[in-house]
């Protein structure tokens, strides 16, 4: 069987490409919805409605296991999926998401009082990351910022002009927190800029290479899921939407001639 991932556009490669890094052995099925591509400025009925079309695509490309690396369906939807979806439709299935894991990150380092998180509109408004950060650790300071315009750069590989948008995203946590939270799929292809606006003393926090070490601690915790993994490192990326756009910045992102494959869903 395969491990599934998803996002809502094309972010959610940069973690598949460190997931097959660090696990290169089991099967991938990437699915990126660039057809409805953002979620993140939708309602959460809508991110719903989207995250259960894909979730049911990839369980039935054989996936045990789903991973939701979008975070504004990880914030808006996956906990619907988890306890009404999959229980009476695929009770032998997970589906996992990405905002608790960052979270558990974030507060490893006992020094970690003041988080800032960037991240869409939707997740803000969700408090999904105010909210699993203070389960952690109740006494978290969490400064939020909801970021709409990157998504788009990002997507289109149009970075050329983001520094000044990014630098007025990030004035309102200057000086004032010590670990900021990447809550994007989209963001990690910003981590450099960032990290030179915010400076060098805040840690950054990035899904990409957090997931896949959370992966493989879970792997190894449920070997019943382990041993049903198939291991013969086959990788498929699929989209909900093909256009030479999409096709080059996958390339590129992915750094090989990979194929891609437009589906309906
Ligand atoms: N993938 C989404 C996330 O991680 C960002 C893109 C979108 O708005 O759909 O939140």
């Amino acid at each position: 069987m395969n491990i599934g991932i998803f996002d809502s556009g094309l972010g959610g490669l940069l973690i598949t490409k460190s997931m097959i890094k660090k696990l290169p052995q089991y099967n991938y099925v990437y699915l990126g919805d660039t057809k409805r591509v953002p979620y993140g400025n939708r309602s959460a009925e809508t991110i719903y409605e989207f995250l259960k079309d894909s979730v049911e695509y990839l369980l039935k490309q054989n996936c045990k296991l789903v991973i939701v690396a979008c975070n504004t369906a990880s914030a808006q939807a996956l906990r619907k999926i988890q306890q009404d979806f999959l229980p009476s439709n695929y009770p032998d299935r997970k589906v996992l998401g990405v905002i608790i894991p960052a979270c558990e990150v974030a507060l490893e380092n006992k020094q970690a009082k003041n988080i800032g998180v960037l991240a869409t509109v939707a997740t803000v408004a969700s408090n999904a990351f105010v909210i699993e950060l203070k389960k952690i650790k109740p006494n978290t300071k969490v400064l939020q910022k909801a970021a709409p315009l990157l998504v788009p750069f990002v997507e289109n590989d149009e970075l050329g002009f983001i520094n000044p948008i990014l630098e007025n995203y990030l004035k309102s946590f200057k000086g004032k927190i010590d670990t900021l939270i990447l809550g994007c799929t989209h963001f990690p292809m910003l981590q450099y800029r960032i990290q030179k606006i915010i400076g060098p003393e805040v840690r950054i926090i990035s899904q990409n290479k957090l997931i896949p070490k959370k992966l493989k601690t879970y792997l190894n915790n449920h070997p019943e899921i382990e041993k049903v993994l198939s291991k013969e490192g086959i990788y498929k990326l699929n989209v909900t939407d093909l256009t030479d756009t999409i096709s080059k910045t996958v390339t590129k992102w992915f750094g090989q001639n990979i194929k891609v494959v437009q589906i309906d869903l």
